[in-house]
């Protein structure tokens, strides 16, 4: 195994799209960000100066960090911001991922352009669990504001309301043939009749599930989030923000024609700002270029924008690869099951009028409790037993048991704030349901958990029944994820170990039900011996002082 330095210099850099420019974040000036290389085993070092206004901090989506939450990254959770003229140098120990994984800005919506790839390929002399591929692309999906987006963030927060649609979906940075401005710039993927072509997928985009198809062409998946899975072949996916998908696509359909990859948002609820604009990219044949040029690209056929089925099809038809080399260690008992519920939620107005609904303010919660970030980082403050920073009563229920999902909430859609972490015992065994609610309607929640990856074992619509449920549980070949897409007025059941000591946080990778408090964070013990115990903090972490945004 290796050890690799990559550095990264953050700075505001005029980007153009939709005939707009404007100055956005960016790692070495580049959108999106430059891709990490790695095999397996590898140790990468990043030092990170931020040259930018802001104050940033970035995560390392899907890498363990193990015994090491000192390099995960989000705000408040594990480190404070790195301030603008400061910077700061992150461990990342890839000993347990292989395939895909990601990284982005862990705070004030800055990952809607800090992100890129992370690259584990197996470990040298070893090779992929299905064929090699004749070659290899990133493909990465997101989202383009055409504003500032830390002022679509504050003009958010300051009014209680919504947050405002981006400008476009994108893929790899550009929104693609079917909005303005843009036909010049689609990104393209050159293929030759016959080879078969890997592509890695991160949905880095803030809002929402994508389907995505490639016209007459299926995408076998054979890896998501850092591991292999069982081949599923399908001619449209999904893919929630935070998730990443590896995928087999042959080139074997007609050269002569040019073929779009299309990807448009999945709304469960039917509401009547339906969002159907599409991002595309191109599948273009080599060598017939010449007879292409005039004809337009087939376009693909995709779900309907409402359509659950298809949602619920795909994710949860993902299953663990059973094949000796990459075990699969579900926890068959469990010492402790925690019922989360995922709601929308109202806060009380502190100001004049709030554009929640009915003057209210919009947040979110988990068991009832809206997660608001201390002032300083968790981490260090349990490593320093600096007490007033978090509580420890998260509970494991919800306070109040009601029907979760009656189309008729009759339920407060009031909340609470709070600092409450949930604390676990070394390798303790741990069941997490989490309960959708339809709380102001509720929606997908794609939940998120770092330093870890976990087992999905079940899945329903409506209601978890503990007594029923769990004997339908797949303990077999259940998918190893780090990111679910609960369905809307669903509930899914994840298992892991609870064998990675730290403060680890956990939520929803919407960016704005993140913001708004779904989030909770594990606070897991130090298990009975140096070895299964956190590592010290590095020489230097950057100083917890009073947020400092954008006043430069
Ligand atoms: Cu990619 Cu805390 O998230
Ligand atoms: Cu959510």
């Amino acid at each position: 195994s290796i050890s690799r330095n990559y550095t990264f210099i953050v700075e505001d850099v005029p980007y153009t799209r939709l005939c707009h420019t404007k100055n956005i974040m960016t790692v070495n000036g580049q959108f999106p960000g430059p891709t990490l290389y790695a095999y397996k085993g590898d140790t990468i070092q990043v030092t990170v100066y931020n040259r930018a206004r802001n104050n940033m901090t970035i995560h390392w989506h899907g890498v363990k960090q193990p015994r090491n939450p000192w390099s995960d990254g989000p705000e408040y959770i594990t480190q404070c911001p790195i301030m603008p003229g400061d910077e700061f140098t992150y461990t990342l120990i890839l000993s347990i991922e292989e395939g895909t994984l990601w990284w982005h800005a862990h705070n004030d919506f800055l990952r809607a352009t800090v992100y890129g790839a992370i690259v584990i390929y197996p470990v040298p002399g070893t090779t992929y669990p299905y064929p090699t591929p004749d070659e290899e692309h990133v493909v990465i999906l997101g989202e383009w504001w055409n504003e500032d987006v830390i002022e679509v963030l504050e003009r958010a927060l300051d009014t209680g309301g919504g947050f405002e649609n981006s400008d476009a979906y994108t893929i790899n940075g550009q929104p693609g043939d079917l909005y303005n401005c843009s036909s010049n710039d689609t990104y393209k993927i050159q293929v030759e009749y016959g080879r078969t072509y890997l592509l890695r997928m991160i949905n880095a985009d803030m809002s929402v599930g994508l389907f995505l198809s490639v016209a007459n062409h299926n995408l076998t998946l054979v890896g998501s989030d850092g591991i292999y899975t069982e081949p599923l072949t399908s001619d449209y996916i999904v893919i929630y923000p935070g998730e990443t998908m590896d995928f087999l696509l042959e080139a074997n359909q007609s050269p002569e024609n040019r073929y779009y990859m299309a990807a448009r948002p999945f709304e469960p609820l039917d509401i009547n700002l339906i969002d159907n604009r599409t991002t595309t990219a191109i599948i273009e044949y080599i060598n017939s270029f010449e007879n292409q040029s005039s004809t337009s690209p087939i376009f693909p056929l995709l779900p309907n924008y409402n359509d659950t089925n298809a949602s619920t099809n795909f994710t949860f038809s993902i299953r663990g690869l059973l094949d000796g080399g990459h075990p699969i260690e579900v926890p068959t008992e469990i010492d402790r099951r925690i019922l989360m519920t995922l709601s929308l939620n109202e806060l009380p107005c502190e100001q004049q009028v709030c554009e929640g609904p009915n003057g209210t303010r919009l947040a979110t919660s988990t068991n009832n409790i809206s997660f608001e970030d201390p002032s300083i980082s968790i981490l260090e403050a349990y490593w320093k037993r600096i007490g007033g920073v978090y509580g420890t009563q998260f509970p494991d229920n919800p306070p109040v048991f009601f029907d979760f999902t009656a189309e008729n909430q009759t339920e407060s859609p009031f909340t609470r704030r709070g600092t409450e972490v949930k604390v676990l015992n070394y390798d303790e065994r741990v069941e997490v349901v989490y309960q959708g609610t339809s709380l102001l309607g509720g929606e997908a929640h794609p939940m998120h958990i770092h330093g870890y990856s976990f087992y999905v074992i079940g899945w329903g619509l409506g209601n978890f029944n503990a007594t029923r449920d769990p004997l339908r549980y797949n303990l077999m070949n259940p998918p190893l994820k780090n990111t679910i897409g609960v369905p809307r007025n669903g509930w899914v059941a994840i298992r892991f170990a609870a064998h990675n000591p730290g403060v680890w946080f956990l939520h929803c990778h919407l960016e704005r039900h993140m913001i708004w408090g779904m989030d909770t964070v594990f606070l897991v013990k130090n298990g009975p011996s140096p070895s299964t115990s956190l590592l010290p903090p590095p020489q230097y972490m950057p100083p917890c002082v009073a947020p400092l945004r954008g006043v430069f």
